[in-house]
């Protein structure tokens, strides 16, 4: 006997009227996909461990970011790069202000400089991750400045100047603001690239010097200089005069530091004081 149809399944045999129907619901579920930067969305299965309260909903890595015919190349690789940076979404979580807390995290647990009441200097500091950092480390008895040319919005415990390090009021500007003399004077400036190499490194060794004036005025005996370098770490001149006034002389590069940059820290302990 032939087995009857259910009137409600309709044939799998592919016609031209069935197939017609299959393409269009196809091309209907790829444009509602599309994320609003124009990627692929996340797959949508049901997390196994639900994110804590106030907590960043995990994001998948590997975040694939289409071209936009208004944005350039260049930026769509650098929307790619945060949005599959696992140090951006800590630092979104965590509530970090910047991937760049995270770096000095990790310079303070090998080398232990933010203590409970130390006093610091921050300079070159928006959008303010490690103010952040260190306003949570040196506690109420402690003492947090910042300075940065670009604004920066208010840091609890922090006071910020929005100035130019290298403009020549700024120095006493900030050890006014300071009352007194520094246990540590960070310094994470640096000036956008130009992309002509030579002149990228005079510049980025003019900040790391004029970083350092600036701590041999105001670090107290014993104190911390730490300082953004780039590539084979402090040389010549500015290693020199570190290895005069420091008794230990270090650096770094924190794992949140990307493995593509440049980029190093060199931590200089122990301040011999000023000759
Ligand atoms: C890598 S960012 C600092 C990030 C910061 N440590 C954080 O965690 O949020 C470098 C900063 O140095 C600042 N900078 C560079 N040159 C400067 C200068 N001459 N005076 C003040 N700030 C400067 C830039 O404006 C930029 O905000």
């Amino acid at each position: 006997m032939e087995r009857r149809k259910s009137p409600h399944k309709p044939s799998k045999k592919a016609t031209p009227e069935n197939s017609r129907v299959k393409k269009k619901r196809r091309v209907k579920k790829t444009n509602i996909a599309k994320t609003a930067l124009g990627g692929e969305p996340e797959k949508r299965s049901r997390s196994k461990t639900a994110p804590m309260k106030g907590e960043a909903k995990p994001r998948d890595l590997n975040v694939h970011v289409k071209t936009a015919k208004r944005r350039e190349y260049g930026s769509t690789l650098w929307l790619k790069r945060q949005l599959n940076d696992p140090y951006v979404r800590k630092a979104k979580a965590e509530g970090y202000r910047s991937r760049a807390a995270y770096k000095l995290i990790e310079l303070d647990e090998k080398f232990s400089f933010l203590k409970p009441g130390a006093r610091i200097v921050d300079l070159g500091c928006a959008p303010g991750g490690w103010c952040q950092v260190a306003v949570k480390a040196v506690g109420k008895r402690g003492k947090v400045v910042g300075i940065d040319y670009l604004e920066v919005p208010s840091v609890a415990g922090v006071e910020i100047l929005e100035m130019d390090f290298l403009d020549e009021e700024a120095p006493d500007r900030l050890k006014k603001m300071l009352v007194g003399s520094a246990d540590v004077v960070l310094s994470d400036m640096a000036a956008p690239t130009t992309g002509h190499k030579a002149t990228d490194h005079l510049r980025i060794v003019a900040l790391a010097e004029a970083a350092l004036d600036y701590a041999e005025d105001v670090l107290a005996p014993g104190g911390v200089f730490v300082s953004k370098v780039f590539a084979g770490g402090a040389e010549g001149q500015l290693l020199t005069r570190l290895k005069q006034n420091f008794a230990v002389v270090k650096h770094a590069k924190p794992k949140a530091s990307r493995s593509d940059s440049a980029e190093k820290y060199v931590v200089a302990t122990g301040f011999r004081g000023r000759s």
